[in-house]
């Protein structure tokens, strides 16, 4: 049973719908992300809601790898117990290949995949004193086949999705439980004109399916299940010319 949660990215879009969601489950909250003041206005409609639940705020840059173990354990110690992270912050950069400006990809690494990565770590050594704990990265489907325009992002994913699955493994011994995420689109201020991309849904419903994906123990959650776990399985032996007109 999920009580108590901690979620990185929560003050916009998929991280928070996933904290609604949790709330309206009925598990106490730490939100994460860097502007407080929408974490705030965040936890205090959670509260007005549900008011019996614990909902906490902290501060926090993923690309600072070296403060995410001293947040999640004060996350830790705000709840008492922390049954499961999130690691959900992240950002993209378009068309940004050649156009003499690296700054912005290595800046998507840094937050998508250093950042995501250390955020695992953290929960993993928490976990590990605790005696167990589910640890949630949310990839993308851009892990499965990269998306034209968004190099460095499906890059980002494909290395966390990677580093997912390897740790799954790994800490299963520790009683901890890793688990992968693959959103398609959803509608969100990651990107502007998300609606133009194939099969978006809102964040809500991603959210919903996400977290009843964590409650069932399911170590791969693909979101819509439909039609991405099919074509999961055949975009990435489908010929460039055909992914570069679907994009
Ligand atoms: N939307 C989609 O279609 C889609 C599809 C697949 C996967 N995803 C993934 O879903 C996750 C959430 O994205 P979203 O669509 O919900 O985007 P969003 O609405 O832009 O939310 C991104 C969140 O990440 C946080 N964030 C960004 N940089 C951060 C940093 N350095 N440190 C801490 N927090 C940071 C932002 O908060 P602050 O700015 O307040 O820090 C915000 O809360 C991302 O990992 C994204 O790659 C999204």
């Amino acid at each position: 049973m999920i009580k108590s949660v901690a979620i990185t990215g929560a003050s916009s879009g998929i991280g928070k719908a996933i904290a609604y969601e949790f709330a309206r489950r009925g598990a106490n909250l730490v939100l994460l992300a860097r502007r407080l003041e929408l974490l705030q206005a965040l936890a205090d409609d959670i509260r007005a809601q549900y008011p019996a639940l614990q909902v906490h705020c902290l501060a926090l840059d993923v690309a600072q790898t070296e403060t995410l173990y001293p947040t999640l354990e004060q996350a830790q110690s705000l709840l008492g117990h922390l049954d499961c992270v999130i690691a959900n912050a992240g950002i993209t950069g378009v068309n940004k290949t050649g156009a003499g400006d690296f700054s912005r990809d290595q800046q998507i690494i840094q937050v998508n995949l250093v950042g995501g990565m250390a955020t695992i770590d953290a929960a993993a050594r928490l976990f590990r004193q605790q005696g167990g704990g589910t640890a949630v990265g949310i990839s993308s489907v851009s892990a499965f086949r990269g998306i034209p325009g968004s190099a460095a992002y499906s890059a980002s994913k494909a290395g966390f999705s990677s580093y997912l699955d390897t740790t799954r493994i790994e800490l299963k011994k520790h009683g901890i439980q890793v688990i992968a995420v693959h959103p398609g689109f959803v509608k969100t201020e990651i990107a502007p004109n998300m609606e133009k991309y194939p099969f978006v849904i809102s964040a809500e419903q991603a959210a919903r399916d996400i977290v009843d994906g964590i409650v069932k123990g399911k170590s791969n959650i693909i979101v819509p299940a439909l039609p991405w776990s099919v074509l999961g399985r055949v975009i990435p032996f489908m010929p460039d010319a055909v992914i570069e007109k679907a994009f």
